[in-house]
């Protein structure tokens, strides 16, 4: 479990994409903390989703939510400018994707913007230990990236535990956000073992009512921070 506050983070890439303003309304206004945006380009991921505009798009229709920005991208660091113009407040890059990882971190955060950093599920929790000094966000992947309404991978869970054992014992202000396959029977785990900042594309879109199921989540979630 973790003491930093609790996030819901509904990703927009399962909105209905035809009523975009609408959605996002209706997650906002329905109680989320943050939105989640997936930028995949086609070589990182085998998907190709949103760019900037996206970005910028959000922005506008919901001036006051937390961006939260996750790029599945190559070479991260040519776009990061970009995105942080376009709105971003939180930005995450892949610690698998082709840069030189602490040069792009110190890039995002030398503008004002929170760094994440994010990792598939096959990567070994050890390779990222020695950045959260210089991190803001891990993103743990619990699917292998690039589509939406995959499988919760409960393994990953194993290196939260471990991150988060790191973040205590050196008092590092991180928050950990797990992405893939949450709902209301996995959120539970995965705030056990350390994460705080949840992202739910399918599980919440698919709902009529967007604020219960978030609220869903939080009654979850809580049930465990009072049983530990
Ligand atoms: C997957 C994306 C996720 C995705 C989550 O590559 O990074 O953010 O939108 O969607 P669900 O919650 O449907 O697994
Ligand atoms: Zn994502």
């Amino acid at each position: 479990m973790s003491l930093r506050p609790l996030i819901i983070a509904p990703s927009v890439l399962a909105a209905d994409l035809a009523h975009l303003a609408r959605e996002v309304r209706r997650a906002v206004d329905g109680g989320a903390d943050w939105l989640h945006v997936d930028i995949m380009d086609g070589h990182f991921v085998p998907n190709i989703s949103f760019g900037p505009e996206m970005v910028r798009t959000l922005r506008r229709v919901a001036p006051e939510v937390t961006l939260d920005v996750h790029l599945m991208i190559e070479q991260p660091e040519r776009y990061a400018r970009t995105f942080i113009e376009s709105g971003a407040d939180v930005l995450s890059v892949h610690l698998e994707a082709h840069q030189n990882i602490r040069r792009t971190l110190a890039t995002i955060r030398g503008m004002g913007c929170r760094a994440g950093l994010a990792i598939n599920p096959l990567t070994m929790i050890e390779v990222a230990l020695p950045l959260l000094s210089r991190i803001d966000l891990l993103l743990c992947m619990t699917v292998n990236p690039g589509f939406g309404g995959q499988a919760f991978m409960g393994e990953v869970l194993e290196k939260v535990r471990a991150a988060r054992r790191v973040t205590r014992e050196f008092d590092l202000p991180v928050d950990i956000e797990v992405d893939g396959g949450v709902d209301d029977a996995t959120v539970g785990p995965a705030v056990a073992a350390g994460a705080n900042v949840i992202v739910a594309g399918t599980f919440l879109f698919k709902q009529q009512d967007l604020g219960a199921a978030i609220a869903r989540l939080r009654c979850k979630a809580a049930e465990i921070s009072s049983a530990g």
